[in-house]
């Protein structure tokens, strides 16, 4: 086992158990954030959240900002404020993108609100500009493309906006910052991104249309407490269901799993690389359709092809889709994939870095990388560049290759799932 800037794993005999992998990111995030945007007083219950570094940042710039945070082990209290309060410090938003880009919509569209936003040294080289020039078309002053983003907040005017990017940052963005705005505002993507933002605010009435990958809400619309229980993030359960496809003898069984259409690609995937996936007892909670899902491993596995609208749905699995990747026959591509260039690393180099280092084939692309397989891959050291899901997608190539693996400055699992190594060893037989 390991100190917490090193992951250690070994080759395992196989995967066995039943796990609540950690909560959903995004689904807390929002759930937070519209908290404390809701009608001042106002009082909401967020119940399993992710409790991570990520989060945490997000709660603690909005006890800044004036509302009351009350975190307790299993839920999240939240007392929306009678309004934003100008904050006394820089709000860190540490290595969470979510955390900057959502809040600079709610800032921005907040009159008389003076702030700065800033984080690590990831998060300050992550382009803002995406946000910050349709926030400048609604009126928006805001200082900086990329953090420090140092916001004056004004009554904002909604736009119409065609998104260049697939990104419900964007799209997130740029509704907060609608729901302040006069006018109403209009957004398409070149594909839909993940729409928890639109189900959790018509969940909470306000009145939105979707359609395909465009979304139309009217301003001035608010909304008072509520509760809302988070389901795991399929982000956290791709780790387990791609270590299990790639393990014979593997039967895991993960809990509560967020299966939003527009989050589930990595199913699509497994299923084409000829895994087997079962759902059972599909549900929906808060207007998301949540399931366990149970996967046996042992499967041949084939390669599977990534691209298009499929590439948003499965975003943040791309590396770990890599790893399987290297355990299917044939030769598997990741294109249109070129968002990956800017996520907490360039990921498109940090995967080929960790697959050359444990002997895999593969090339890369501006826009994605083919992978040849199958290869036995042998243990190394990895350099999971402080990116908590290389440094997880990693690990799972641990567990099939010949000699022990070791990931460096690994720390930054904590942003997404601190109890990754141990949710991990629960389930590995040796
Ligand atoms: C997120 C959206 C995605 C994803 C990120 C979380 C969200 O980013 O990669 O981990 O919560 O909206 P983009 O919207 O930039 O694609």
């Amino acid at each position: 086992m390991s100190s917490a800037l090193e992951i250690k794993v070994s080759r395992v005999a196989s995967l066995v158990g039943d796990l609540r992998s950690a909560s959903n990111k995004s689904i807390t995030h929002r759930a937070l954030i519209l908290a404390a945007m809701a009608r001042p007083g106002s009082k909401s219950v967020v119940r399993n959240p992710l409790r991570a570094d990520d989060t945490h940042a997000t709660a603690k710039i909005l006890e800044q900002l004036g509302a009351i945070v009350e975190m307790e082990p299993d839920r999240i209290l939240i007392t929306a404020p009678p309004g934003l309060k100008n904050p006394e410090q820089n709000l860190d938003c540490e290595n969470s993108g979510t955390t900057m880009r959502l809040l600079a919509g709610v800032l921005a569209s907040t009159p008389g609100l003076e702030a700065t936003l800033v984080g690590d040294e990831s998060l300050s080289k992550r382009p803002m500009k995406r946000i910050v020039e349709p926030l400048r078309l609604m009126g928006a002053q805001i200082e900086g493309d990329t953090a420090p983003l140092r916001i004056s907040g004004q009554k904002l005017r909604a736009i119409d906006y065609e998104s260049p990017v697939a990104s419900a940052q964007v799209k997130t963005c740029l509704l907060l910052a609608g729901a302040n705005a006069t006018g109403t505002t209009r957004l398409t993507e070149p594909h839909l991104s993940r729409d928890h933002t639109e189900r959790m605010m018509t969940s909470l009435g306000v009145q939105m249309k979707c359609k395909d990958a465009t979304v139309v809400m009217a301003g001035g619309q608010s909304w008072g407490g509520f509760e809302i229980n988070v389901p795991v993030d399929i982000s956290s359960a791709a780790f387990f269901l791609c270590a299990a496809a790639m393990v014979s003898g593997a039967r895991v069984t993960l809990r509560d799993v967020g299966v939003n259409p527009t989050r589930s690609g990595v199913l699509d995937a497994l299923t084409a690389a000829g895994a087997t996936v079962r759902e059972i007892a599909r549900r929906n909670e808060g207007g998301e359709p949540v399931a366990d899902l149970l996967i046996e491993g042992g499967n041949p596995l084939r390669a599977f092809d990534v691209s298009g609208a499929l590439v948003p749905r499965l975003i943040d699995e791309i590396p770990v889709l890599a790893v399987l990747a290297t355990q299917c026959d044939g030769v598997t591509t990741f294109r249109d994939a070129s968002e990956l260039r800017v996520k907490e690393s360039d990921r498109i180099a940090t995967v080929a870095a960790g697959l050359r280092d444990m002997g895999a084939q593969f090339e890369t692309f501006d826009d994605g990388l083919a992978v040849h397989g199958p290869v036995q891959l042998r243990g190394a050291r990895i350099d999971a560049k402080n990116d908590h899901r290389i440094a997880m997608a990693f690990a799972v190539a641990g567990l099939v290759a010949d000699s022990p693996t070791t990931i460096t400055n690994a720390e930054s699992v904590r942003s997404s799932y601190p109890d990754f190594e141990s949710d991990l060893m629960s389930i590995a037989v040796y």
